[in-house]
């Protein structure tokens, strides 16, 4: 099987190209695509940058041009839920948009005509997240992850999106990659460390804690590519 990882950023992905061993390199729509074979299937992989466009554009690419059955998207993330402590891993049991705001029509925020508020992540993919936790003795956090071309850096902001859509995790590309594979039909999953809380000092922790962070998400993304059944 065909399986897409993407990441935003450089350094998401990096820990994942340095576990996978040889691999192609080609260019497309403003963007590297790696192709290898790992834990007997054949792997995509390849960061987006960051944002909503880039990261629909390349989970795009991915299933479109590169055949990808199956995306996994390993990255970091702002911390909401006071549960959440810098290097714990969450994953989106459903994501949405923040920055979604057609409230003047009478929409909720995050609602978008036709569309969906909020896209659950596939439960195949979250139980075997769950089997490898427990097996690698690592505590996986469940829940919403809230997407928006917003760095988040303000506890009034962060306690807005807590309220309002109840969410745990905040990101910049997840939900865009939710939207794009519920729209062909691919079943996706979204893992993200925490590099930051979304608060006042979250730009300091960010820089700090990014590589780190990258690679515990990227280390339990392999080892669940190693158990995909083909
Ligand atoms: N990704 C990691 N930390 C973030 C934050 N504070 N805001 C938006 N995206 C993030």
């Amino acid at each position: 099987m065909k399986i897409a990882i993407m990441g935003a950023m450089r350094e998401e992905i990096d820990p994942i190209l340095a576990t996978v061993g040889e691999y192609t390199r080609t260019e497309h729509a403003g963007t590297v695509f790696y192709e290898c074979v790992y834990g007997g299937h054949e792997l995509v992989i390849a960061y987006s940058k960051i944002g909503k466009v880039f990261s629909a554009i390349t989970a795009t690419v991915m299933i479109e041009r590169f055949g990808a059955q199956k995306l996994l998207f390993s990255g970091v993330a702002g911390g909401i839920s006071e549960e959440l402590k810098i290097g714990d891993l969450v994953m989106a049991s459903a994501l949405c948009q923040h920055d979604v705001d057609i409230v003047a029509f009478g929409h909720p925020y995050g609602f978008i005509p036709e569309g969906s508020l909020m896209i659950d992540t596939d439960e195949i993919l979250r139980s075997l997240a769950s089997e490898v936790a427990i097996d690698m003795g690592i505590d996986l956090y469940e829940g919403i992850i809230a997407t928006g071309d917003q760095f988040v850096a303000s506890s009034e902001r962060k306690s807005w999106i807590q309220q309002t859509f109840n969410a745990d995790a905040l990101e910049m590309e997840g939900a865009s990659v939710a939207c794009v594979c519920q729209n062909f039909d691919i079943p996706f999953f979204v893992l993200r460390a925490i590099s930051d809380t979304a608060d006042g000092g979250a730009s300091e922790d960010f820089d700090a804690f990014l590589k780190t962070s990258a690679a515990v998400s990227a280390t339990f993304i392999l080892e669940m590519v190693k158990r995909l059944e083909n």
